[in-house]
């Protein structure tokens, strides 16, 4: 590494690598004697870092050892964003793949939210405007967040692939939106761990199966998946469905249904707002009673 990066940083990239290689079935990896002298030559909270880790990898730098680090205030998280901002844009990986369109979208919202709602990849609205979840998804979003009691400015909300993904080679495409694939997810994901670790949010809700799928690195039904917890960069995780599954549900002619899942989705949030330490008035927990 030829620039000098925050201890964090480092942290974040090699535990990045780590991840990557551990699912795909690797147990042990080659370190250059020069690699290792400069690791443990490394100061010393990187050091407890990767003692505390599972199975001797390296954890991932969660957002407490970041405020231990710097002062942390929202000049610096605007500074900080812009700056992951700025590395989406350049992100070669990314092109590489040729199966994303051009067009970042990045993210919005308080730099330093307790709440943070992570998508899949933005659809062909949020491309145009250049900002996550501003389509129907993203209306009824911001319902939820109504219903919450806050507003998407007291949030922050971001999505995995920072680029909407291509349909075919993506010249014909219209409005025609698809989901991520696992390798885009993959060569997006250091972006909203990085996010992660700037906002330092008290709780991520990943939306939808994609957005749990490449945040746990796991599969499964929803229905499952919001039942367990769930960490990720040793934030909490809450799993629910995503907000175009509500609006697909409603566009269906059994009601009962729709509702049903609606009435999951506010029960999650019940529990975020409750782990979050926010009042929960009488109204909203009643709201499908
Ligand atoms: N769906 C997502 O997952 N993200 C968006 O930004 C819009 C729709």
């Amino acid at each position: 590494m030829s620039d000098i990066q925050p201890v964090s940083h480092a942290l974040g990239v090699l535990s990045e690598i780590l991840r990557r290689e551990k699912s795909r079935g690797k147990t042990h990896l080659a370190i250059a004697e020069a690699s290792e002298k400069t690791l443990t030559e490394m100061p010393v909270n990187f050091m407890i870092a990767a003692q505390n880790s599972q199975a001797g990898a390296v954890s991932v730098s969660s957002a407490p050892e970041k405020t231990a680090d710097v002062q942390r205030n929202e000049e610096w998280a605007r500074k900080e964003l812009n700056a992951i901002f700025k590395e989406v844009k350049t992100c070669e990986v990314c092109r590489s793949l040729g199966t994303l369109r051009d067009s970042v979208v990045f993210a919005t919202g308080n730099p330093m939210a307790d709440l943070m709602f992570v998508g899949e990849a933005p659809g062909a609205e949020e491309e145009k405007e250049r900002k996550p979840f501003v389509g129907p998804a993203g209306q009824k979003l911001t319902q939820i967040i109504k219903a919450m009691g806050l507003s998407r400015e007291e949030v922050y909300i971001s999505n995995i692939v920072k680029f909407r993904p291509k349909k075919g080679d993506g010249r014909f495409q219209g409005s025609s939106n698809r989901k991520p694939d696992s390798t885009e997810m993959e060569a997006c994901i250091r972006f909203i761990r990085k996010e992660i670790e700037v906002v330092a949010p008290k709780v991520i809700v990943a939306l939808g199966a994609t957005a749990a799928e490449g945040l746990l690195e796991r599969g499964g039904a929803i229905s499952s998946l919001r039942e367990q917890r769930h960490e990720f960069a040793g934030v909490p995780v809450f799993v629910t469905y995503h907000p175009s599954f509500l609006l697909r549900q409603e566009s269906e002619p059994n009601a009962e249904k729709a509702r049903a899942s609606k009435r999951k989705v506010w029960e999650d949030m019940l529990k975020v707002m409750e782990h979050i330490g926010m009042p929960v008035s009488e109204k909203q927990r009643g709201f499908f009673s």
